[in-house]
């Protein structure tokens, strides 16, 4: 059976597959079918935005498809980025590391330490039925000077207060212990395989 990973984002990617491995299903990108869909995130909610890009691309597939939402809040910003992470730059081609100086500057005049927590709501949808949710969080804090060279997005300021590290410091077999993807994943793992003895 396959199933589909519903994401473009290559940093995503390619923790889900190494999170999702031993499942006994052939894990597929829209990239590997050929699908180039393009699905406006217009939910408020990472609920909601899980479940539309799951749902998108399940019927674009026609195949069972999970699709996470995620993203940094920052409690001194009242939750900011939040579900806007990705388009915390209104610009479409701005780059994650200007995305990142952009919250270091909203942060500049706000006393440290600047807590945060990412959070990711995986979807998962089953062609003409069902959408379940899953969470997952990741508990931190920000900080001004970027450490280290792995993972994406916000991953090169967001401290591990307890081990001292970064997100872009764990290889990513580490990141994938601790993080909100990790955690919300492995939430989804049991009904994954449900699914797919009940499709086999
Ligand atoms: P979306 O889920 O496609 O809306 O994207 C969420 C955005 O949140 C990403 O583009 C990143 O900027 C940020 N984000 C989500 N998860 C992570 C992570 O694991 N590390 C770093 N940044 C993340």
């Amino acid at each position: 059976m396959k199933i589909l990973l519903g994401t473009n984002n290559d940093g995503k990617l390619r923790e889900m597959r190494a999170i999702l491995a031993s499942l006994p299903a052939e894990l597929v990108s829209p990239a590997e079918l050929g699908l180039d869909i393009y699905v406006e995130e217009e939910g408020s909610t990472y609920s909601e935005n899980a479940t539309l890009k799951a749902g998108a691309y399940s019927r674009a597939s026609g195949l069972i498809t999970l699709a996470d939402d995620s993203g940094l809040a920052v409690d001194c910003l009242r939750g900011e980025p939040g579900v806007y992470s990705k388009r915390y730059l209104p610009r479409p081609d701005a780059t994650d590391a200007e995305r990142r100086a952009y919250l270091l500057q909203k942060l500049s005049d706000k006393p440290r330490p600047w807590r945060a927590h990412f959070h990711c709501t995986v979807a998962v949808v089953v062609p003409g039925g069902t959408v379940r949710l899953f969470d997952g969080d990741c508990f931190g804090e920000v900080i001004p000077e970027e450490r280290g060279q792995n993972g994406f997005g916000y991953d090169p300021i967001f401290l591990l207060r307890d081990i001292n590290r970064t997100m872009a410091e764990l290889s990513m077999e580490e990141k994938n212990h601790v993080s909100h993807r990790a955690r919300a994943l492995r939430a989804a793992y049991p009904a994954l395989v449900r699914l797919i003895d009940e499709g086999s």
